[in-house]
């Protein structure tokens, strides 16, 4: 199995232009099966969940072919609308394919999904939501077997604000007559991204970035050309490294309005920080601080996805974190990890108490999922010494050249076959 292997301890310098976001196309990638014809999406990282999700469309009877940096996808002849189980498992979006399908083809059979081993990833939002909007969904020996029923516009509430839920109702609203009116959604960058896709094909999806969206279902969609917003938590990964290594980076293509908390915690630690419309720049020039508790929480909060990030930079810095993982139930698998290249973490139930030890040093440690996996490799740019990442697997579903984007910035990281 490959492993990167990582010198520490230089600094990082110069300008990235960062990939697509992946919680961003793989939504979008499931929406095109509303269009009957031929969408292109530019900006399309190309990631291992990007695949598995291109693998889907090709099976439901759709082209999906990359064509550079954008993805042409072409739902015109959609014929089949069961996913098997062996494609479900591969990730955790492929329920997203359960709207777009109700929507389109009035019907779709698919299993439960994978995803990362982040505690339990229930889909009882999901199922509340299309059910509430009239669809008829029967769970059968861990397959959904779902009916358009009697799918109609109305007012649903979803229960918590759930990124995967507020997308599969908003897609599955798409196909209902009458006007849906979701409360209580998520307000995630991506739910905007989204939106932005569907109504550049014709959809009449308002209020992303609200607390509640209105559709107007069944608008006649057209063939699109779109580009997908910047990876906001790829973009705390490269910060995040630069602040554990030191150095000044620039990166372009992610908007610094999605990732305030992060940059918010970032310049506490002590790192400078310059932004423009289009372009985020930090410098890191000492040991990084205790900041105040870091609470993850739906955005605006503090993104779970960059807790493990965060945790390995500060893990090396000075001073205590309090951080409080209130999403997921299970998200400190990277500690043990950490662990073994010195940090000095205490967990205890939702909190986890980060003490800086002024450097971590290297280890062979081993990626536990994907955004553990990126909290290595964040630490083994600051530790003393050679740090060896395995199971790849993992960083590759949602960080593209990771290794070689490091490099061009002055890391000393390469993947050992
Ligand atoms: C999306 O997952 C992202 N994935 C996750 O990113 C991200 O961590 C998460 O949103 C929160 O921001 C994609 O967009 C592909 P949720 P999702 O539904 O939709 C519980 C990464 O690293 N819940 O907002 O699955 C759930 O268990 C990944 O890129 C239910 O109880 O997240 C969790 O505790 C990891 N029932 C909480 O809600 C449901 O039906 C938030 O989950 C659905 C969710």
């Amino acid at each position: 199995m490959s492993y990167y292997e990582i010198q520490g301890g230089r600094p990082l310098y110069g300008t990235l232009a960062v990939h697509g976001a992946k919680n961003s196309v793989l939504p979008i990638l499931a929406a095109c099966l509303l269009v009957p014809g031929q969408c292109v999406l530019h900006n399309c990282p190309d990631l291992s969940d990007v695949s598995a999700t291109l693998d889907i469309l090709r099976l439901l009877g759709c082209r999906a072919d990359r064509e550079g940096d954008a993805v042409v996808i072409d739902a015109s002849s959609l014929t089949r609308w069961n996913i098997p189980e062996h494609l479900m498992r591969e990730m955790r979006s492929s329920v997203t394919f359960l709207g777009a399908l109700l929507a389109r083809l009035g019907e779709a059979e698919l299993s439960y999904p994978g995803g990362c081993e982040l505690g339990p990833r229930p889909i009882d939002l999901h199922l509340a939501a299309l059910r509430a909007l009239g669809a008829e969904i029967l769970e059968e020996q861990g397959a959904l077997v779902c009916r358009r029923g009697t799918l109609r516009g109305r007012e649903i509430c979803l229960a918590v604000p759930s990124v995967g839920a507020t997308e599969n109702a908003v897609l599955a609203a798409c196909g209902c007559p009458g006007v849906t009116t979701i409360v209580g959604v998520a307000r995630e960058p991506e739910i905007a991204d989204l939106q932005g896709f569907l109504q550049a094909a014709g959809a009449r999806v308002t209020g992303a970035g609200t607390s509640t969206i209105e559709v107007e279902g069944c608008a006649e969609l057209h063939p699109v050309e779109y580009r997908v917003m910047g990876d906001r938590i790829a973009a705390a990964t490269y910060l995040c490294g630069c602040a554990a290594a030191g150095g000044e980076v620039s990166l372009t293509g992610v908007s610094p309005d999605t990732l305030t908390a992060v940059l918010t915690c970032l310049e506490e630690a002590g790192c400078a920080l310059h932004t423009g419309p289009d372009q985020i720049v930090l410098a890191s020039r000492a040991l990084l601080r205790g900041i105040s508790p870091v609470r993850t929480a739906p955005y605006p909060g503090f993104p779970t996805d960059a807790q493990a990030i965060l945790m390995a930079a500060l893990a090396g810095g000075e001073g205590a974190t309090l951080f409080e993982e209130n999403i997921f139930d299970s998200r400190y698998r990277h500690v043990d990890e950490l662990r073994r290249m010195g940090a000095d973490i205490q967990v205890a139930g939702r909190a986890a108490m980060v003490s800086g030890v002024g450097r971590l040093h290297g280890a062979a440690v081993r990626s536990t999922d994907l955004r553990g996996g990126a909290a290595l490799v964040v630490a083994g740019l600051g530790a003393e010494g050679v740090t060896q990442v395995g199971e790849l697997r993992h960083i590759r579903r949602g960080y593209q050249a990771l290794d070689k984007n490091l490099s061009a910035l002055g890391a000393d990281i390469r993947e050992i076959p």
